[in-house]
């Protein structure tokens, strides 16, 4: 496995890290809840070192998935959180105010089963708390130690911009893959430029790269019904497959690393094998 810093200040990493979406099966039909567990275990065992996860991912279940099976590893992964989804019984919504986030990080400790958490991201901005109180809450999380480095998602390059102005923000993480560059235009060159660690998400286009049979009818609650490769019905001629998926990130200036779901202990060997492949080629 080949590590990198994530940013200048960041913890090290390895370049493929286990996103952890799928893991809370909700959204993702096919997932089998033993295999699941297996598949974090195979994660470790294979050198990924990069945890990523949020409270909303299966409302809980993604980040008490990764506390279960992890703790005993606790200090030799980095584990990767988020705050600013909230939800109830009928509905969800966005928020970062102070006391949300003070609660959201204590509820992520928890069913983390851990003290600390090594990078705890802002999922998405809320358009509505000031983004100087956003980041004085952050900054006092690590002041204290509870967690170690604030990252963002989904930011804007003008978010962006002020955010590192006022926290410490040593990684973005945004959606990258070969059929969607648009983080080329510049959100990537900000991050490079300002020695910024850049996470690309669904790095397989929430499986479509990977070739992923998809029946829209089986599942209501399917995720990649809002993907637009799935809405513009080009799913149907994607070629090339994951290796070749995996190859464009890993070749890509400015990016660290890439998470990716993986709910099958055979989908972490395959696509531990194709890094591996790359970088003793
Ligand atoms: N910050 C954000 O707002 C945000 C948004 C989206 C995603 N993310 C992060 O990025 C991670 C990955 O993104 P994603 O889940 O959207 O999409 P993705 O990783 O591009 O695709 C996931 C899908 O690919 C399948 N897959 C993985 N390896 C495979 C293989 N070797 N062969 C065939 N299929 C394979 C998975 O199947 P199985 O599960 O069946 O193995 C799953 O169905 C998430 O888990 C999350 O951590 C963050």
């Amino acid at each position: 496995m080949v590590y990198r810093l994530l940013g200048e200040n960041g913890p090290r990493v390895s370049v493929i890290g286990y996103g952890g979406w799928a893991l809370g099966e909700e959204g993702w039909p096919d997932v089998e809840s033993l295999l699941a567990l297996r598949s974090l275990e195979e994660a470790f065992d294979r050198g990924i070192t990069l945890y990523d996860t949020a409270p909303f991912y299966g409302r809980g279940l993604s980040e008490e998935r990764i506390g279960t099976v992890l703790s005993s590893v606790r200090k030799q992964i980095v584990i990767a959180t988020k705050c600013g989804i909230q939800w109830d019984d009928s509905r969800i919504w966005l928020s970062l105010s102070r006391d949300d986030i003070l609660r959201e990080v204590e509820d992520s400790l928890r069913r983390l089963k851990t003290d600390y958490i090594d990078l705890y991201q802002v999922h998405w901005y809320d358009q509505k708390t000031p983004l100087l109180e956003v980041s004085k809450t952050l900054q006092e999380l690590k002041r204290q130690g509870v967690i170690r480095h604030i990252g963002v998602c989904n930011f804007s390059v003008g978010l962006l911009a002020k955010a590192v102005k006022w926290m410490d923000v040593v990684s973005v993480q945004t959606e990258y893959n070969l059929v969607n560059r648009k983080a080329e235009e510049e959100i990537l060159p900000f991050c490079q430029k300002a020695s910024i660690g850049f996470l690309a998400y669904s790095p397989l286009a929430q499986g479509f790269l990977a070739g992923r049979a998809f029946d829209p009818q089986s599942y209501v609650k399917d995720v990649r019904k809002h993907h637009p490769l799935y809405k513009t019905g080009q799913w149907r001629q994607i070629t090339g497959g994951k290796e070749e998926a995996f190859r464009f990130l890993l070749r890509a200036e400015g990016v660290t690393a890439f998470l990716v779901s993986m709910t099958k202990p055979s989908h972490v060997r395959e696509n531990v094998e194709i890094v591996e492949a790359f970088f003793s080629s």
